[in-house]
């Protein structure tokens, strides 16, 4: 997998432009179907943002770019290809259309993934002649930088589809992790979703603004979670003792009022207008594209920290960098 690989691209959005720099920037070639006409202008500047931050990410230098050519039909970004990622908008009949429209021109060895956030692979498949290739490989934004990408397989999903997709994956130099079971929203969107709905309570019970949650995030947990997670940060908190102290010390709250996860939040007028507001002011006028070069920045130094340690996300970092160096010599 670590030749040159040409990949079709369905959806090129923020992630799927995402994927183009991942795969372009380890020197693949890449065949991208997106009916935006605006598509070809995103993509070049998720590029542009993506090159800026691997360059400063490496110590070792990334292989010449493949070359990007935007194509008219989902079949034609599935002809001549070895591998085809989709990331269509998030629904399950275009999703289901996509796939079999593409499934009908690659030869059977070609693997589909789908970047889908949660729906699950045996809906998606359901349309295929070949279901048994197409598998999920859900990623997170920015594509490029993030290494988590999560691999799951439907009903008629063959184990060699979801080898080859952590193949592929590894050798973009990410972290893929294959999950047990399908399940909606699969492990790190349930997790995600838990925080969001909680967030989302805590603004419409007017306890604390957006920015302010954040904050809480930011300045606390979120720089534990970003190298040892939530288990592994809790055995500490246990002491000497380790998890079965934490569990004892802090299991009885679990029966406490302290989460309103069992309700949604109505997201009336009213809600959606004071997370905007909120939201507008916490930017100050900052465009989309500032905003990722500052997150991009941000990221780029934490995993580089995190390379120091050896640990975490910064080991698949420096493992992807002993890869690149073997590639080039
Ligand atoms: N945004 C995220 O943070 C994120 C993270 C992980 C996974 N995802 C998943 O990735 C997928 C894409 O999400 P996104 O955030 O990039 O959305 P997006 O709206 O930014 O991009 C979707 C793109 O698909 C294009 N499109 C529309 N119809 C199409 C078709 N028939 N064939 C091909 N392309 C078509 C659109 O023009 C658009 O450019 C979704 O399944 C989403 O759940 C999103």
């Amino acid at each position: 997998m670590d030749a040159r690989m040409t990949v079709g691209l369905l959806g090129g959005g923020v992630i799927g432009g995402g994927w183009a720099a991942r795969f372009l920037l380890n020197g693949h070639d890449v065949r991208m179907y997106d009916p935006d006409p605006q598509a070809s202008r995103k993509v070049a500047e998720v590029l542009a943002n993506a090159k800026t931050a691997m360059q400063a990410l490496l110590t070792a230098d990334l292989p010449a770019e493949g070359t990007l050519e935007l194509v008219s039909t989902p079949e034609e970004a599935a002809t001549g290809v070895v591998f085809v990622q989709e990331s269509a908008p998030e629904r399950v009949d275009l999703k289901r259309a996509l796939l079999a429209t593409a499934d009908r021109v690659a030869p059977p060895e070609v693997v589909f993934a789908s970047s889908t956030s949660g729906l699950l692979p045996t809906l998606l498949q359901s349309d295929m002649r070949h279901p048994e290739r197409l598998c999920v490989g859900h990623p997170f934004n920015p594509v490029y930088l993030l290494p988590l990408v999560e691999v799951v397989g439907g009903e008629r999903t063959a184990a060699a589809t979801l080898d080859s997709a952590v193949e592929v994956y590894r050798s973009l130099g990410m972290e893929p992790l294959r999950l047990r079971k399908e399940i909606d929203g699969f492990v790190a969107d349930r997790l995600l979703e838990a925080l969001w709905r909680e967030a989302l309570w805590l603004v419409e019970d007017g306890v604390a603004t957006v920015s302010e949650i954040d904050d809480a995030i930011r300045f606390g947990a979120g720089l534990r979670w970003s190298f040892m997670g939530t288990f592994l940060t809790y055995r500490i908190a246990g002491g000497e003792a380790g998890m079965r102290h934490f569990m004892a010390q802090f299991g009885p709250s679990l029966q406490w009022p302290w989460s309103r996860l069992t309700d949604v939040p109505e997201l009336d007028d009213e809600l959606l207008e004071t997370i905007v507001t909120q939201s507008d002011e916490q930017v100050g006028g900052a465009s989309a594209r500032e905003l990722e070069r500052l997150r991009d920045g941000c990221l780029v130094a934490v995993l580089q920290g995190l390379r120091g340690q050896g640990f975490g996300a910064g080991r698949t970092v420096s493992a992807y960098e002993d890869r690149l160096r073997g590639a080039g010599s």
